[in-house]
């Protein structure tokens, strides 16, 4: 899973942190909503921090006194921590954690070995079901951050977790038909995300501390940018047809989880200019606790 992250963090345009200052504005505005209440805060930490490329680091330094920046990929974040000049980068601690708890049971090992020897579907089904019902624990990277941070901000992860490397896994390392690839990826893969999904809020609101905030956004439609100024002209506005064949579904089940265990602002819109081929309809917020 570290690899895999790795991969994607490392598959990036040159351009793109230019590219993506509609995207980080959006989000610095949400951040905005928590400041413009609270003001200066002690500590900040960001889950799915990855290149950084969605933050502007230098802003939110100047609101804090601590970023704890959290991933799975450290290379990435200290790629992003190494172009900081000393003052910020003295702000800033990284820690390289598995937001999902699957780690703890060897799991991806585990899944690794059943689809290379082709252990039928049904068993892994059955294995990814069962994986399901062990992930309600502390995560012992974070435990030492839990109820710390005045604001948690968690980037775009909910497409991320584990469903992706789920399916280039069993298609890539075993040898399945279409129909057991469904039953391992669709049927056991998005019995198990739905969990770590849930899972993974939880651990988002644990890190919040008494009174604190959270600031949240996720990738919700993959768009072409010849569609850009269409959604842009409809303020964002999306058939309810076309979200729900191409909409992003984890997505969806994280903000629908998250929005009942917080006090949410107004929701707001945006396009994430992703990358030559394309990007997302992003949706964000910020909340009190309940
Ligand atoms: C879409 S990126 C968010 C954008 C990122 N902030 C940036 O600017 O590059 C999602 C991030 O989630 C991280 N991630 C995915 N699965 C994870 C996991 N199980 N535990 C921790 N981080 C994970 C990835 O490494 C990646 O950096």
């Amino acid at each position: 899973m570290e690899k895999f992250c790795e991969k994607l963090n490392e598959d990036t345009e040159s351009n793109r942190y230019q590219k993506w200052h509609e995207h980080r504005n959006a989000i610095s505005n949400l951040f905005n909503e928590v400041f413009s209440v609270k003001g200066y805060v002690q500590k900040i930490g960001i889950l799915g921090a990855g290149n950084c490329d969605d933050l502007d680091i230098n802003f939110l330094s100047s609101k804090c006194d601590e970023i704890i920046l959290f991933d799975i990929d450290l290379s990435s974040m200290e790629k992003a921590v190494a172009k900081l000049s000393e003052e910020v980068k003295k702000k800033i601690t990284l820690v390289k954690v598995d937001l999902t708890n699957l780690n703890k049971f060897d799991f991806y090992n585990k899944f690794e070995e059943m689809v290379k020897e082709n252990v039928p579907s049904k068993k892994i089904k059955r294995f990814l079901v069962e994986s399901a019902s062990k992930l309600k624990m502390d995560n012992e990277n974070l435990e030492s951050y839990y109820y710390s941070c005045d604001i948690v901000a968690s980037s775009a992860i909910y497409t991320q977790l584990v469903l992706n490397w789920l399916q280039e896994k069993s298609k890539n390392s075993g040898n399945y038909t279409t129909k057991e690839l469904d039953e391992i990826v669709n049927d056991g893969g998005r019995y198990l995300t739905d969990s770590v999904v849930k899972q993974y809020n939880s651990e988002l609101l644990k890190l919040v501390r008494k009174d604190g905030n959270l600031v949240v956004w996720a990738d919700i439609l993959p768009v072409h940018p010849g569609e850009y100024d269409y959604f842009r002209k409809r303020n964002y506005s999306i058939d309810k047809r076309i979200l729900n064949q191409h909409g992003l579904t984890f997505s969806f089940q994280g903000l629908k989880d998250i929005r009942d265990r917080a006090n949410f602002n107004k929701w707001s819109n945006w396009i994430w200019d992703f990358s030559s081929n394309g990007g997302y309809i992003c949706i964000g917020s910020s909340a009190n606790l309940l």
